[in-house]
């Protein structure tokens, strides 16, 4: 019998090791027995795995591709006979390569089952997590803790969404089986229990808000929510003492809201935007700058846009600039971050910058459309181009911009840029870097929008495109040198 001891906290690598190098030696699973060791001591010292025979003239393990996944979830459940389970099935898929397509194998449903479970605690993460900020700022970024109490090891698999989704703030998320933390640039996880710091703050209470305007009690259904959110989901979340009396009240509120259809609650994100106010007592910037419009931007409702943007995200860079350059809207990771160009098209635009040698907070850089369209898709919100309609309400902020920066040069990337900058309807290819003078000594160039090279399935074309664009670029930033 071979004793492999495992920390089992959802590392998968430790699993898979131990399982190749067993099944490699030719070791069936009777004679495997999987220990799990995973006091808080044994964390950083696992017990080394034991000699194994060589193997001889094995042939080379492999696995379908359905398998990996499946089993990089199975290893974060919590089921003590997951290990053995994982090493049954490798064993077995030596044998038959179609094993995993037999969903009423003993051994495949029960995998699945547990990864269902895995998946589901994750999604309950994702849902659950409530994070309260943490005074002071690292190095201008804002700092945020959540506790969570999940029922598997979940916390290094779902972490990435919160990379994603909160990228522009430090956070820490601890919960009893792991703390993952980001900076901006690293995420980090520790498999040691955290501890629940137990306090709540201000966040709360926007939580709570935020809470009481979406609960729509004609859709309760009390079971459903209950098995959603059990008790010790509850326990974490600030706004689960609102709950019974919010259901208590659901009949009448019911009744309520069919008599005043028309006049709905104002929208989340505004009372959001107020509450900061009052709390952070902002001062409007002074007139005529561009600080001032950008605080009277953050209220625009031209357009119906701002119902379900996050926020308005407005331009960023000196007032001096001498180049100014135009998007088409933010995106989904601009509508959280409220930073123009900080998602993958920025990423591209970054580095296209870079090759020609132009630094970008030298240079004034916004989007036609300052509110992020999108359709829901489940989760995802997918970008939708803004219509003629939407770039013509926004024009005005634009027009701001123009008007106080006086940019002697300004860079259309993208045909919504260039529309809402000269109205042109041409198709781009046809005046791509061809300069256009406007209102008299400013300079228009029309280019690519970044994102153009995303979309390019081609890789050689990708890499033709990028060049090019990084040409404009030069010739941009020579432009600028050499405009009088
Ligand atoms: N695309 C844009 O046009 N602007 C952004 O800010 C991001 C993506």
């Amino acid at each position: 019998m071979h004793t492999i001891p495992l920390l089992g906290r959802g590392d998968f690598p430790e699993w898979r090791d131990a399982a190749r190098a067993l099944a490699s030696a030719g070791i069936s699973p009777r004679e495997v027995d999987w220990r799990i060791n995973g006091s808080d001591e044994a964390l950083f010292e696992p017990d080394p795995l034991p000699d194994l025979p060589k193997p001889e003239g094995a042939a080379p393990l492999t696995v379908p591709p359905a398998f990996l996944p499946l089993a990089e979830a199975v290893v974060c459940h919590t089921e003590p006979g997951r290990f053995h389970l994982l090493y049954r099935l490798l064993w077995r898929l030596q044998a038959d390569r179609r094993l995993l397509e037999l969903t009423a194998d003993k051994d495949v449903a029960w995998a699945r089952l547990l990864a269902k479970n895995v998946d589901r605690d994750s999604h309950k993460m994702t849902a659950f997590v409530r994070f309260k900020e943490i005074a002071g700022e690292t190095q201008g970024r804002r700092r945020f803790f959540a506790w969570f109490e999940p029922t598997h090891f979940i916390v290094a698999r779902t972490a990435p969404f919160f990379r994603r989704r909160f990228a522009d703030m430090d956070w820490i998320i601890a919960t009893p089986k792991g703390t993952a933390s980001w900076d901006g640039e690293s995420l980090i996880f520790d498999m040691r229990p955290g501890e629940d710091p137990g306090h709540g703050d201000p966040t709360d209470d926007l939580w709570r808000t935020y809470y009481a305007s979406i609960f729509n009690p004609a859709r309760l259904k009390l079971k459903a929510m209950q098995a959603e959110m059990p008790k010790k989901y509850w326990r974490n979340l600030p706004e689960a003492d609102l709950i019974p009396a919010l259901i208590a009240n659901a009949e009448a509120n019911v009744r309520a809201m069919a008599e005043r259809a028309a006049s709905d609650p104002p929208l989340f994100h505004y009372r959001l935007q107020e509450a900061a106010q009052t709390v952070a007592q902002i001062i409007p910037a002074g007139a005529g700058t561009i600080d001032a419009v950008r605080e009277e931007a953050r209220h625009c409702t031209r357009c119906p846009l701002h119902c379900t943007a996050t926020q308005t995200v407005f331009g960023e860079g000196p007032q001096q600039a001498s180049l100014m350059m135009v998007g088409e809207q933010p995106g989904d990771q601009e509508d959280l971050a409220g930073r123009p160009f900080v998602g993958p098209a920025g990423k591209v635009f970054d580095a296209v910058l870079k090759e020609a040698g132009i630094a970008r907070e030298t240079l004034y850089l916004t989007n036609a459309v300052k509110h992020f369209k999108y359709e829901p898709r489940g989760k995802r919100r997918i970008h939708q181009k803004p219509d003629r309609g939407e770039i013509d309400h926004c024009r005005w902020w634009l027009a701001k911009e123009i008007e106080l920066i006086k940019p002697r040069l300004i860079v259309a990337l993208g045909a919504t840029a260039l529309y809402a900058l000269s109205g042109e309807q041409r198709p781009l290819n046809q005046l791509r870097g061809k300069p256009i003078t406007m209102q008299g000594d400013m300079v228009l160039y029309p280019t690519i929008h970044p994102s153009y090279l995303l979309r390019l399935p081609d890789e050689n074309e990708r890499q033709r495109q990028h060049a090019l664009f990084v040409e404009d670029m030069r010739l941009v930033e020579h432009l600028k040198e050499t405009m009088v």
